[in-house]
């Protein structure tokens, strides 16, 4: 019996970001900190805030009705959507099914992710999975955060590199030579406490003193993450495209999630790859988690620089840790 493997790619993508523009300057209003520190050791110059009452299923939505016009899909044509989240509307029901909900995609299974800044990555594989299996025919994958609503805003090694943001795409089986060549998907929990938001889960319930002592936040210890960062952007890529049978020099373009600008450089380095071939826009949006890769991705789309063919590499990292890599040969269906 002849088993087809169906070959997964990107049909449309769409992106939102909050109207509320916080800048660099307004940060030593409420902490010891300066626009030259945060610019020189991170890249940043500005996040998007979320609104109070916007939350990360809101922002998806705004993201995916984007992508769903850019790919010429009816909600009614998806047969499963995916979100990878940390910052979830709640903890549960998933945000995908609120997702569904307003969509009004009534043929859709729905679930969330959970693999820290890498969830978009994640999902994305795992949605190749459905579609080169024949079990999903098209899939919504969305990275969408408001990690600026559990940030401590009193600890200033964290607070200063996050925003908010959404990014989605459509999925769908794409011709023969074009498509998701290769995927990687890493784990290491050992490294879970280097980036954790301790309470609000069943090791530690919420509680009037979790509260007080800010445990519903984000904590970090920058210098581990940092090193793993480099060390799974580098790894990851070189991974993925050696299982292709590529090398570096096949590579048009690298779109890695956007921590910060010196890790995006360092890891470039150690993969011999020039910047000109690297997507950044962490000076504009800081780090949005799962929505990092997206939204540089739409922006590379809309400067005319992917084009169809090219060599992409989605590369990320997180709360995990977790790291994940894609590398796509890209398909225009619009052209
Ligand atoms: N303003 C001014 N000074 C600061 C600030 C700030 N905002 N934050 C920290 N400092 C101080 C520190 O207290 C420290 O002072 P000390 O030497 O007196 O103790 C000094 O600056 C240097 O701190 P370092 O931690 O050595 O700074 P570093 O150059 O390593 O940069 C950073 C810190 C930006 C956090 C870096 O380590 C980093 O980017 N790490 C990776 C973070 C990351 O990518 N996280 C996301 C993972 S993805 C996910 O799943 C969410």
């Amino acid at each position: 019996m002849k088993c087809e493997v169906k070959r997964a790619g990107i049909v449309g993508v769409g992106t939102y970001v909050p109207e509320r523009v916080m800048t660099n300057f307004e940060l030593p209003e409420i902490l010891d900190t300066s626009d030259e520190w945060i610019r020189s050791r991170s890249g940043i110059r500005e996040r998007r805030l979320s609104a109070d009452d916007e939350s990360t299923s809101d922002m998806a939505l705004k993201a995916s009705w984007k992508a769903l016009e850019n790919a010429g899909v009816s909600p009614d044509e998806l047969d499963l959507i995916i979100i990878g989240t940390n910052t979830p509307d709640m903890l549960f029901p998933a945000s995908a099914c609120l997702l569904q909900d307003g969509l009004g995609a009534k043929n859709a299974g729905a679930f969330d992710i959970l693999a820290g800044c890498t969830g978009f990555i994640y999902a994305a594989v795992v949605a190749a999975q459905f579609i080169a299996a024949g079990t999903a025919r098209t899939v919504l994958v969305v990275g969408s955060e408001t990690l600026t609503k559990v940030l401590n805003w009193k600890d200033r090694n964290t607070c200063v590199l996050f925003g908010d943001g959404a990014g989605a795409v459509v999925m769908k089986q794409v011709p023969e030579d074009r498509g998701i060549l290769s995927v990687v998907l890493g784990s290491d929990g050992s490294g879970g406490k280097f980036l954790k938001m301790p309470a609000g889960g069943s090791r530690m319930p919420a509680t009037p003193d979790t509260v007080a002592a800010d445990l519903h936040c984000l904590q970090m210890n920058g210098r581990e993450v940092y090193k793993f960062a480099v060390r799974a952007m580098e790894e990851g890529s070189s991974e993925v495209l050696r299982r292709a049978g590529l090398t570096v020099n096949d590579v048009d373009f690298l779109v890695p999630h956007q921590a910060n600008i010196r890790i995006i450089e360092h890891a470039a380095k150690k993969l011999h790859l020039p910047m000109e071939r690297v997507v950044v826009n962490v000076d504009r949006y800081g780090n949005t988690s799962t929505a990092s890769v997206p939204l540089a991705l739409e922006e590379a789309l809309q400067n005319g620089k992917i084009k169809d063919g090219d060599n992409v590499i989605m590369i990320g990292f997180g709360a995990g840790l977790t790291w994940a890599g894609l590398l796509i040969k890209w398909y225009d269906c619009h052209r």
